[in-house]
């Protein structure tokens, strides 16, 4: 899904998840496992307000596990309750009623001594396109539903998908913004796919994510490509475009004159990365 953000949609997209906000009791925030600082809204604090909040390392299935658990560390030494998912076949999911429990006991405890019965927990998933808010909607509801999210002029009337007995998700996530303000976490968004690549040339988005690479994943990077004797680092741009073309040759990605056919080159290097092929890999580290 690509979505052209303009001032006027992300103060819509502000007001919506306030709006949602007043009927919840915990959000999900999603994040990519594999880019949980570049994939994060820059104003979710301010978005979130005091509500409780669970941060969620999803697509950990293609995420570095030792980068991953650096990263639960740090959000949970930020004091951020933390877990690592995977959307897609459902690993960690089930924890969430647990986790939301956790979040929210002395709610429950209150509740509880006044003599109520606790009442579902109602949570709201929140992240930005293509961070997998979908998959995990269907995931918990166990079937496909329909998502429109909160797009300009597309309205819906929002319902409740019980997961167990004791959580509810309401059925349209919060759809935020990317980072805008730093290029770098824009080349690792459009590396994982999260922005399309007609905004950032695909040969550039290669040869940054190639300088990753090679600095985190050498060993990786020979074995898939049969590449040997990678340098330890890739010191600028064009050492970036002489293993890029290294990959083209070796895959057959040529145009007539055998000479390499970069764009094909870089598809093909992306696509490896986005789908796992290359191992599990994660692009940025917690500073
Ligand atoms: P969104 O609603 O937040 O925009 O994201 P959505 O659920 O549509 O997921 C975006 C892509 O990410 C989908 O791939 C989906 O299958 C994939 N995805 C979501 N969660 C996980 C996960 O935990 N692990 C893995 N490996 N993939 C996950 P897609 O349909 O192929 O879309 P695209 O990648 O071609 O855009």
């Amino acid at each position: 899904m690509t979505i052209q953000w303009f001032p006027g949609h992300m103060t819509r997209a502000k007001r919506q998840i306030e709006e949602k906000l007043k009927l919840i009791d915990v959000v999900f925030e999603l994040l990519d496992a594999r880019i949980p600082q570049s994939s994060r809204n820059p104003m979710i604090d301010e978005i979130t307000g005091s509500k409780p909040r669970l941060i969620l390392l999803n697509k950990a299935d293609l995420a570095d596990p030792v980068q991953t658990e650096a990263w639960a560390r740090y959000f949970r030494d930020k004091g951020h309750a933390t877990h690592a998912i995977d959307a897609n076949i459902g690993t960690g999911v089930k924890d969430l009623a647990g986790k939301s429990k956790e979040l929210l006991q002395e709610k429950i405890q209150r509740q509880i001594s006044k003599g109520m019965k606790p009442r579902p927990l109602r949570a709201l998933i929140v992240g930005i396109p293509n961070v997998g808010k979908s998959t995990l909607i269907n995931r918990l509801a166990g079937r496909n539903i329909a998502i429109t999210g909160d797009r300009p002029g597309v309205t819906k009337g929002q319902q409740w998908i019980r997961f167990g007995g004791e959580l509810e998700l309401l059925d349209t996530p919060g759809i935020l913004w990317p980072r805008f303000d730093d290029p770098v976490a824009g080349f690792r968004l459009a590396a994982t796919g999260a922005i399309k690549e007609e905004i950032l040339h695909i040969d550039e988005v290669a040869c940054f994510v190639l300088k990753i690479l090679v600095e985190r994943y050498r060993p990786a990077m020979e074995e898939r490509y049969g590449l040997e004797d990678l340098p330890t680092e890739l010191p600028d741009m064009q050492a970036a475009i002489d293993v890029l073309e290294n990959i083209g040759r070796r895959r057959g990605c040529l145009v007539s004159g055998g000479n390499v056919d970069y764009e094909k080159a870089a598809t093909l290097l992306l696509r490896d990365l986005r789908s796992g092929k290359l191992g599990r890999m994660t692009l940025e580290s917690p500073e």
